[in-house]
């Protein structure tokens, strides 16, 4: 009786720590907001290459990407290196072999945002992904609370502005209190959600503004993993050479056995 109540406890304790691990793994990865899919393709090198340069234009300056070099997202994505250090690269002592730092003190960037910005080359493996990245990018809204006054909704009071805000406009949460994902009984429609404001409208178009938010988590995809695309095309030759193998074994072992039989 005493073990079993023994092995209760044991049981009732592994249930509560893996509710707690659990709901502060769902916490980190969305703060409990639906995240958007990206459907992301590391196969469409046009939106990589878009990537980059959105990445190295309104990203770089602040995060460093520095598990990667220059030369091999140009290598890799197919821009040449001349084009590369011209217009992607914007620190000019930079070269193409180096790693991608950037020259920002993160003593200072501290006193800045009240958090250093992290790098970025393995984020799309230890936030919730992809989807995380693209989600995150396009739930920037207005927030006067907060010291620059834009707030998110999947990294709750943020450190980092929001540095696409010309290209989006500044969205209003129309939400409130209420539930967002809320939905119309009859036409399934949201009730409410992050809009832009119609009186302060950013340069991009809203579809616009979501691809670039998707050729930016693609691209943060790749930089996370870039054997990917060679792994998988090598999978193939290695299924090609077991495939031609399994005649050679099975002849060979025809040959063994054709004596015992
Ligand atoms: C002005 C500086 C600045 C710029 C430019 C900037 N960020 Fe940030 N970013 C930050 C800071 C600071 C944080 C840390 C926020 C915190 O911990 O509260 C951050 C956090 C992040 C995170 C969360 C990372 C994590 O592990 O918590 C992601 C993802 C991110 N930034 C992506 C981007 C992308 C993509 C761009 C370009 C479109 C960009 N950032 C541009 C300052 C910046």
């Amino acid at each position: 009786m005493k073990r079993i109540i023994l092995t209760n406890k044991v049981a009732s304790t592994l249930l509560f720590l893996g509710s707690v691990l659990f709901s502060s793994l769902a916490a980190a990865a969305g703060g409990g907001y639906p995240l958007d899919s990206a459907n992301i393709d590391p196969t469409d090198t046009a939106s990589l290459q878009r990537g980059a340069k959105y990445y190295q234009n309104y990203c770089a300056g602040c995060h460093a990407t520095q598990y990667q070099r220059y030369e091999r997202v140009a290598d890799d994505l197919g821009i040449p290196h001349d084009l590369m250090m011209e217009n992607l690269v914007f620190d000019k002592r930079a070269k193409i072999g180096d790693l991608m730092f950037n020259s920002m003190d993160p003593k200072e960037a501290k006193t800045w945002f009240g958090a250093t910005p992290p790098d970025l080359t393995l984020v799309s493996r230890v936030k919730g992904g992809p989807d995380w990245i693209y989600t995150y990018l396009r739930t920037f809204y207005e927030d006067p609370s907060r010291p620059y006054g834009v707030n998110n909704k999947v990294f709750p009071d943020v450190g980092m502005p929001h540095v696409l805000l010309e290209l989006q406009g500044i969205q209003i949460d129309t939400c409130g209190d209420s539930d967002p994902n809320a939905r119309d009984p009859l036409t399934g429609e949201k009730l409410c959600g992050l809009t832009v404001d119609p009186e302060r409208k950013g340069s991009m178009a809203p579809a616009e503004y979501d691809q670039m938010a998707y050729d930016l988590s693609n691209f943060l995809a790749y930089s996370a993993e870039p054997m990917q695309q060679q792994r998988k095309s090598l999978g193939i030759y290695v299924f090609l050479f077991l495939a031609v193998f399994l005649v050679f074994a099975y002849l060979l072992k025809r040959e063994f056995w054709k004596d015992v039989h």
